[in-house]
Formats: C-alpha cells, sequence, structure tokens
C-alpha cells in the first residue's frame, strides 16, 4: 500500500492553501531545494565545464528518461528527456508521417491540446505533401480511421474535459488500418496507470510539469516504440542526436536508438529538479494512485453537485473513463475561479467556460476537497464571484 502520508510530506505547499492545480502545474518538491543548491554549488560551481563529464551531466537526458520511463510502462532505453512538449510533438508526429508515406490525413480530435494541432499544421505545411489534418470530435475517432489515415495524432486525457481515451484499443484499430499513432501524455504520465509498450503505441510524449512536478517549464519527453528505434528519423536533426557529436562531422548521421531523438544541450538544472521530484514515485503504487485519485474526484463531483447545483459536470462521472481532474461549466467561469483563487483554493479556468480541478493523490487528500467545496459553495451561494476584480482577465488562465 502507497503511503500517502509519507508523499505529502515530500511538497511544500504553502500553509493555508488548497492546492488543486497540480494538473497545470505540479507543487515545489522538498528536495529539488537542496538538489538546486548542491547542482549550483557543487558542480557547476566547482567544475565548470568538466560538470559534463564528472558529474554526469550529459547523460541526465537518459538516465531521467528511463525514470519517466519506468511511470509510462516503457522498457529502458525508449524514452528520452529534452525541450518542451511542442516540440516532442513536433519531432513525434514528423518520425510518423516519415515512417508512413502515400496517405495524406493526420487524424486528430477537437479535444487535442491547441499547441499539438498547431505543431501538426505547421509540419504539415512545411512539408509540402497535400497532407490534410482532420479534426474529428473526440467520440467520432474511433469510426473516423480507415486506411488514409497515416497518423493518429491524440492527448490521452483531454485538458478540458478531462475525458479519457482508450489508447490500447485506438492504437489497435489505427494499426490495423496501417495507420501509426502518436500519444500525447501530458495529462496522463504520474496521473493514472499508463502502458505505451502494453498499448503498442508507436510514439508517446509528455511533459513533467504537471503530475510529475519538475517544475515550471520542466523538460519534456519522448517515448518511441522500440521496432522504430533505429528507423524514426529525427525531423531536428541536432548535434546531440548525432552519432557522434564530438566527432564535429559536417554531415548529420542519426545516433542509435532513442539518443536519436535528442536536439541540443540539456537543460542541466532543470533536469537535475526534475530528478528531484521523481524520488517522490519511489515505493508508490500508480494503481494506489488511480484507486485514491477516482475516489477524489468521485467525492468532488457529488460534493459540488450537492451544494453548488447552479454548476455542470464536464467530466465523465464514470471514474474509468476520466483522468485525474474534474471540470465543470458555469457562464461566470472565470470570475468563479478568480473568487475561489481569492480564497487561497487553487484551481485553473479554460475558455470558454469551464473551471477545472486537479487531483493528486501524492499530496490531496479528503479534507482538501471538502475545504474546497465548503469555499465554492460560499462563493456560489453569495455571488461572491461578481465583483470587478474578479471579472479582470490576466493573460495566464
Ligand atoms: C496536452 C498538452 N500538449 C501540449 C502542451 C504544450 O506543452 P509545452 O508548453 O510544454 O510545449 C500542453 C501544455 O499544457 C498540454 O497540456
Amino acid at each position: 500500500m502507497t503511503d500517502f502520508a509519507r508523499t505529502r510530506a515530500l511538497f511544500d505547499i504553502p500553509e493555508g492553501m488548497i492546492y488543486l492545480d497540480g494538473n497545470s502545474l505540479g507543487p515545489l518538491p522538498v528536495a529539488a531545494k537542496a538538489r538546486v543548491a548542491s547542482v549550483l554549488a557543487d558542480e557547476w560551481g566547482e567544475h565548470l565545464i568538466k560538470g559534463w563529464n564528472v558529474s554526469g551531466w550529459i547523460h541526465l537526458s537518459r538516465r531521467i528518461g528511463d525514470r519517466v520511463g519506468r511511470l509510462i510502462g516503457a522498457p529502458e532505453g525508449t524514452t528520452i528527456m529534452g525541450d518542451t512538449l511542442s516540440i516532442k510533438v513536433y519531432q513525434a508526429l514528423a518520425a510518423a508521417l516519415d515512417l508512413n508515406p502515400g496517405r495524406r490525413i493526420v487524424l486528430s480530435d477537437s479535444g487535442n491540446f491547441p499547441s499539438d494541432l498547431y505543431i501538426a499544421q505547421g509540419l504539415i505545411g512545411s512539408l509540402g505533401r497535400g497532407l490534410e489534418l482532420k479534426i474529428v470530435e473526440p467520440g467520432e475517432v474511433e469510426d473516423a480511421i480507415d486506411e488514409n489515415v497515416a497518423v493518429l495524432m491524440l492527448t490521452e486525457v483531454d485538458y478540458r474535459t478531462g475525458r479519457l481515451h482508450d489508447m490500447k484499443a485506438l492504437t489497435r484499430k489505427a494499426h490495423s488500418a496501417g495507420a501509426l499513432t502518436v500519444w500525447d501524455l501530458a495529462h496522463s504520465a504520474g496521473a493514472l496507470p499508463v502502458d505505451v509498450l502494453g498499448a503498442d503505441a508507436d510514439f508517446a510524449v509528455g511533459c513533467t510539469y504537471k503530475y510529475l512536478n519538475g517544475g515550471p517549464g520542466a523538460p519534456a519527453f519522448i517515448y518511441v516504440a522500440p521496432r522504430h528505434l533505429e528507423t524514426a528519423r529525427p525531423a531536428l536533426s541536432g548535434w546531440l542526436g548525432h552519432e557522434a557529436p564530438f566527432a564535429f562531422d559536417l554531415d548529420y548521421r542519426a545516433g542509435h536508438g532513442i539518443d536519436r531523438m535528442r536536439v541540443g544541450t540539456p537543460p542541466v538544472i532543470a533536469l537535475s529538479v526534475l530528478d528531484a521530484a521523481l524520488d517522490a514515485w519511489e515505493g508508490v503504487s500508480m494503481d494506489d494512485v488511480r484507486a485514491a485519485s477516482i475516489r477524489l474526484c468521485d467525492l468532488f463531483i457529488a460534493e459540488v453537485e450537492r451544494r453548488c447545483p447552479e454548476l455542470t459536470l464536464a467530466t465523465a462521472r464514470d471514474g474509468k473513463k476520466r483522468g485525474s481532474q474534474v471540470s465543470f461549466r458555469h457562464p461566470e467561469g472565470y470570475a468563479i475561479m478568480q473568487a475561489l483563487i481569492a480564497r487561497n483554493v487553487i484551481g485553473d479556468f479554460r475558455a470558454p467556460d469551464a473551471i477545472r480541478f486537479g487531483f493528486t493523490p501524492l499530496y490531496i487528500g479528503e479534507e482538501e476537497v471538502l475545504g474546497a467545496v465548503a469555499v465554492l459553495e460560499c462563493i456560489m451561494r453569495d455571488r461572491l464571484w461578481d465583483r470587478p476584480e474578479f471579472h479582470r482577465k490576466a493573460l495566464v488562465t
């Protein structure tokens, strides 16, 4: 059994704050502070450029990739860190399209994160091969998979509603139609059990600043199925993905295995923070996390529906059909969320009308769920959201 009292003590959350936004940015792991101080003083400060070898900086992307890989069912040597998720989407989609020439359609859905769709549009534009991005409703994806589809590109958990796709079934259907798959696990990694190998995904990508608590702007990951490791062509052929980066050849030759998905110099300080953050997962069973997350989400849904009837549930009621987040809709969602934040209950807002709450059993329990609902009930009952300051839109929502 996972000891959630132990994991809770590993995070620094300000006194009195109810933090239900770990699905957007995880809180600070206590261990990260000492790690950063040590990387700065003992590694960079002491060794300077020698740090790449003596402190093992050059191996961080691979070593941490394997740590993240263990959380998503990826075998060793198939996952690597670097860049942002948008870049990893580009790499994965470009490689998948390259492995499946002669087809015209990139299939995705309207629940995908816009950056993934924008990246696909940009890539299709620069390839100039007559490719087309087809966007269907999430419930229509399965029926839209046919022999014209080159790549099925989906985010497993919808960022807005929390809807969970069946990665294994959709991948099987895609493969039977001759398509490859690219899965975005931004809202899955650390949120629920993921098995990229068991689902037979071709490529998977994700970020580490949400449920993996790697900090703002933490590096992303990319997984490549073992069968594609030596054939996937890196579209972003940077020097660290070269077979011999320090030979400084004039021509690119892709590195072996997952190393070819490296691009440039890794963010050593950010990777070190992430490395410290991942220690929290030692001794944690993802099945226990899933069970606790479903319990917390169920409790939140039941209490909000009972005490705040003006809010409309936007997330699946069946725990098996959603990720680790719950959203409610209301035309004044933005102001309601601002009023919550002003009372130290932190969630976020996603246009046009969704207030979104993430449930992260590593550091959130029933007490926080009930505390948040009590504040929300008060805000709705007394229309506390209807003040000018709560209607003023900030750039980041
Ligand atoms: C599902 C999904 N994909 C892609 C992105 C973009 O990630 P990044 O800003 O790290 O490139 C996000 C950001 O939140 C996301 O939620």
